[in-house]
């Protein structure tokens, strides 16, 4: 039988494309997911050690009506029910924006719904409102991705004030690397993960260098070139490399330099709830570690399930959710671009 629904309830129908995984969700009132149907191409990529943008493309093009058609079948809804579009125009892949771009764009025209625009990054943050019910801005956010890594203060549902950003490389990237260099499968972050419960904190591959910073920036691209010097010299000199050691080592590294940071910025500025962002967030490491800071310092750390961790469809219907209700980044369903880049 089919839902019904309350005529004040504001459904999003939404599209996520912009790397790796075609997604379609379907969110009511921003908070509640009625269904997010996420078909990702990982193993493809995996083949070529990262994701190959061109595939990503014609593979969200083979998908993504085979994915809508399943979301709205799951939520047991028609498009009758849905009262906007949200989509990811930004940052990403742009051959894989383009096929979610264009698909959200013809079904606005053809069923005549309102179209938003969605930062990718801001659906990312978004994912701690389905997660926690009662969240609500200000608070501080800490957002760790394969592109980004950055710290900040949410002004409102819609808008931030950056505390601090990264001035070299992603927390993510710097994951992805040093499991490539250990000769772990595409994404590393898992696998880096993975080895690090086996291994301990053996080598000190950098000393800190983020407590004597005074400002609340991060930097990943000496720790990550650390790593791969070791690594190097290890293989010249035809020494084994102890892998579990390596990522162990690594991890705690990089996790102590986001978490030290934003425990230090929330006292700084009086933050009470620090919440964790991106597909790095998945990391149980970081989550204990982000955690066991946080009691020390009486801040709580909330963050998303796995699932809305990754790339998804429903953490940008939870951003689409408030821009609708705000009017911003109400977009035009013929002339809305894709943008490999999207200030944060
Ligand atoms: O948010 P996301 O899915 O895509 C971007 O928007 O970038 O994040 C992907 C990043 C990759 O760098 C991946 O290695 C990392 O998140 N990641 C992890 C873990 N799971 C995913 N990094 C560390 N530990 C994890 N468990
Ligand atoms: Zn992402």
């Amino acid at each position: 039988m089919k839902k019904t629904t309350q005529n004040k309830d504001v459904i999003i129908l939404a599209v996520e494309s912009s790397c790796d995984e075609t997604s379609v969700a379907i969110v009511k009132n921003g908070r509640e997911v009625l269904s997010n149907v996420i078909s990702s191409q990982i193993d493809i990529h995996k083949l070529y050690g990262g994701v190959v943008p061109e595939i990503a493309a014609r593979n969200h093009i083979v998908n993504i009506d085979l994915v809508a058609d399943k979301a709205l079948n799951e939520a047991n809804l028609t498009m009758s029910d849905i009262t906007a579009i949200a989509v990811t125009y930004g940052a990403g892949l742009l051959g894989a924006l383009i096929v979610g771009v264009n698909f959200a764009k013809a079904l606005s025209y053809r069923y005549n719904k309102p179209l938003i625009a969605v930062n990718h990054i801001e659906g990312h943050i978004c994912a701690n409102y389905i997660a926690h019910a009662d969240l609500k801005p200000p608070f501080a956010c800490l957002i760790v991705s394969g592109g980004h890594t950055a710290l900040c203060e949410m002004t409102s549902y819609t808008t931030r004030k950056l505390i601090g950003t990264t001035t070299d490389d992603a927390i993510g990237e710097a994951f992805d690397k040093v499991a490539r260099e250990c000769g772990l499968a595409y994404p590393g972050g898992p696998n880096v993960e993975k080895q690090a419960l086996l291994g301990k904190k053996s080598i000190n591959f950098i000393t800190k260098p983020h407590e004597k910073l005074k400002d609340f920036n991060f930097s990943y691209s000496g720790l990550k070139t650390a790593v791969i010097n070791y690594i190097h010299n290890k293989r010249q000199k035809g020494e084994e490399i102890n892998v579990p050691d390596v990522c162990k080592s690594f991890q705690d590294e990089a996790i102590s330099q986001v978490v030290f940071k934003s425990i230090e910025a929330c006292k700084k500025f009086g933050f009470k709830t620090l919440a964790l962002a991106g597909g790095v967030s998945a990391s149980k490491a970081l989550r204990a570690a982000a955690e066991a800071e946080g009691v020390k310092a009486g801040i709580k750390v909330v963050y998303p399930p796995l699932v809305l961790c990754t790339d998804n469809a429903a953490m940008v219907g939870a951003a689409g959710y408030f821009c609708y209700i705000e009017g911003k980044n109400i977009a035009s369903n013929l002339s809305l671009a894709p943008s490999s880049t999207v200030a944060l």
